[in-house]
């Protein structure tokens, strides 16, 4: 909605007349005209703290220079942000930072993307006139599982104090001592440890707060970039990858990417990439001979996956494929299409606990920080982490109402009602307004009761995922049709001699479905099981022909996210040689049997068609009830999972023992 003209103020900065809405802080005002105003302690998401002072603008009228962030535009009002003075007064604010600062730079892992250096060459005088030598104090302080200290380069802004407490909710940093002696610390002295960790190092305007998987890997100027949506969960975070004469060496957020992340990453999403280098990937295909598995060609491989299939058809056996949860749009679509092509039915992607994605005509997330109730249901804040982030923005910021129903994990830091029923949560949400329910999707009771208690309310709802393109694989076809067998129903008839072939893409039912076991006593059962695959899994092994998969940082293509926007991966990297994308997996099967594939432009116009066909699923829709029965609810944790978390040791260290059934 365009601004009232009585809400905006007009103004002058640096000469040239801004129009902005009232209450704009100059900081931001500038931007407007691109002129940059520098800041250490003030963050756009954090908002001002008034402590670095290097923001120093002038505002004629008034005799002393003013801080820009923390400093409301008023009519009339007309500012410098360039001139000597301005400039006298943040070099002293320079000289200051820098009385204790080590000379540190060509050892530090901000090199090149750091604001100290950046406004020191700005802004600095290039000496000092204090002749005292600098206080020393700790440098590689191990602040926790993921991030290093290096206290002396720290210039207390506070960053990463506020972003803990106002947008992670964890008030788990603070500033310790006084004065000269201020250190970051955990205020109980317990390892720093959260699930969004990661985000202090790229607010830290210095070299102070570094990441461990990051530490002298690389500078800057060696990174080849690439933006890219995250895909370890249903999120969908827009992400940077960062590689390396090849190798993926970190990712970092997007700032500007208000519309999924709002910026964040959680350590997940940030930290969990080292399984692309691993040394156990697998890079040919293998094929199981007298119970131990030999190397062989992709052409073989293409080979014994079309005859089995062949030879199952003819001896009246059924076929069926399972899986699709992580694979990209196009190859879920490519899966389902080349398979209903031979005539196979039994088709599922729910190869977990998750029974139902997300519902057609979900709302943005920007939506869900706008609703005036939140109702959490299941592992929310583990399974969309950053999702989660915006439930304590609204719950926190924005004055909605949150309410948790059943065991929900450790209960937030801030004003929140827990409940035992949907019923008791309908009570407890506010009278009025939109109330959002997250919802892990898994026990479809709970559903029901959640569509019955809320059925009067106007309800946005979105269903969190144990895999990221669960919507995806949902929405292009990955479902039984025309009688077809559900997962339940392929693994019972398999178990009982009914199958032929099941070929398994990117799932790993034999650790993560609720029956474990009847999985794995139907691949048993199961003359001829191909596995799509990264690593050897627990499915994997249960296998005929293990296929070597491509990554989602080595695909393009694009996925769905928990609001139902498609969302673009791009890849970043070059495959290990000798692994294929499911994609290239699934035309090298249907040229055995000459079906007709559809051109890249067919399938991304089918793709296009099915992400937006609203898909007619409520909460706890009645499509799902034949579905197996679920475990009960086990608390689960971002870096659970059998899937490429269990193969970094960096993460191998965050994974609770034993690990738990998850994404
Ligand atoms: S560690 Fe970094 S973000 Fe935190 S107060 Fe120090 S300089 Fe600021
Ligand atoms: S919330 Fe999900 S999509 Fe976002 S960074 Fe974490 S794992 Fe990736
Ligand atoms: S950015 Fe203004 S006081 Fe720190």
């Amino acid at each position: 909605m365009a601004e009232q003209a009585t809400d905006m103020v007009k103004l002058t900065i640096d000469g040239v007349a801004v129009e902005v809405p009232k209450g704009t802080l100059l900081v931001e005002a500038a931007k407007k005209i691109k002129q940059e105003i520098p800041v250490y302690c003030y963050h756009t998401k954090l908002g001002p703290a008034g402590l670095c002072r290097v923001c120093l603008v002038e505002i004629e009228g008034m005799p002393k220079l003013q801080i820009g962030c923390n400093t409301p535009v008023a009519d009339g009002m007309v500012v410098h942000t360039r001139n000597e003075k301005v400039e006298t007064g943040r070099s002293m604010i320079l000289e200051l930072l820098l009385v204790n600062h080590p000379l540190d730079c060509p050892i530090c892992d901000k090199g090149g993307e750091c604001d100290l250096q950046d406004y020191a060459m700005a802004y600095g005088r290039g000496a000092s006139d204090v002749a005292d030598p600098k206080q020393s104090k700790p440098k590689g302080v191990d602040l926790g599982p993921t991030i290093v200290l290096d206290e002396e380069r720290c210039v207390v802004c506070q960053r990463c104090v506020r972003f803990d407490d106002i947008i992670a909710g964890e008030r788990q940093l603070v500033v310790k001592d006084r004065g000269h002696n201020d250190i970051i610390a955990t205020s109980t002295g317990d390892p720093y440890r959260h699930n969004f960790t990661g985000n202090v190092t790229e607010l830290c305007p210095v070299g102070a707060l570094t990441s461990k998987t990051y530490r002298f890997k690389s500078r800057p100027w060696d990174l080849n970039r690439t933006q890219t949506s995250c895909t370890q969960c249903a999120v969908g975070c827009q992400q940077f990858a960062d590689v390396r004469y090849g190798t993926l060496v970190r990712t970092m957020s997007v700032e500007s990417d208000d519309a999924i992340s709002d910026g964040w990453l959680c350590d997940r999403g940030r930290y969990n990439i080292g399984y692309v280098a691993a040394p156990e990937r697998l890079t040919q295909p293998l094929y199981k001979r007298d119970g131990e598995f030999v190397q062989i060609g992709w052409d073989d491989a293409f080979a014994l996956w079309a005859n089995a299939i062949k030879d199952a058809q003819s001896a009246g056996k059924q076929v069926g494929a399972l899986g699709g949860g992580r694979l990209l749009n196009e190859e879920a679509y490519l899966l389902q299409h080349v398979f209903r092509a031979l005539g196979v039915k039994n088709l599922d992607w729910r190869t977990g606990r998750q029974l139902q994605a997300s519902p057609g005509g979900a709302a943005s997330y920007e939506a869900l920080e706008n609703a005036e109730s939140i109702v959490v249901v299941g592992d929310i804040p583990e399974l969309a982490p950053v999702l989660w982030l915006r439930a304590i923005k609204a719950a926190t910021r924005k004055g909605a109402r949150l309410v948790r129903v059943g065991a929900c994990g450790q209960a937030p830091s801030f004003a929140h009602t827990d409940v035992a029923t949907a019923a008791e949560a309908a009570s407890a949400v506010a009278p009025q307004g939109r109330v959002a329910i997250l919802w892990d999707g898994s026990n479809l009771e709970v559903g029901k009761a959640l569509a019955a208690a809320f059925a009067a309310r106007e309800t946005l709802a979105y269903i969190a995922s144990e895999q990221g393109n669960a919507r995806g694989a949902e929405a292009m076809g990955m479902l039984p049709s025309d009688g077809g067998s559900d997962f339940t129903k392929i693994v019972a008839d398999a178990a009982g001699g009914a199958y032929g072939v099941l070929a398994i893409f990117g799932a790993n039912p034999v650790r993560n479905a609720p029956n474990a076991q009847d999985v794995r006593a139907a691949l048993d059962a199961t003359p001829f099981v191909v596995v799509s695959e990264l690593f050897m899994t627990e499915t994997a092994q249960a296998a005929t022909l293990v296929l070597p998969a491509k990554g989602a940082y080595e695909k393009s293509g694009t996925v769905l996210d928990i609001a139902g926007d498609a969302l673009p991966v791009n890849a970043s990297l070059q495959a290990p040689v000798g692994a294929l994308s499911d994609l290239e997996m699934l035309v090298g099967l249907a040229q055995h049997f000459d079906l007709p594939l559809p051109t890249s432009e067919e399938l991304g116009a089918a793709v296009i068609a099915r992400a937006a066909k609203p898909l007619a699923v409520t909460l706890g829709d009645a499509r799902y009830a034949t579905a197996h029965a679920l475990a009960p609810s086990d608390a689960r944790s971002i870096w659970d999972g059998g899937g490429t978390c269990a193969h970094d040791e960096r993460i191998v260290t965050l994974r609770r023992e034993p690990a738990k059934v998850g994404a």
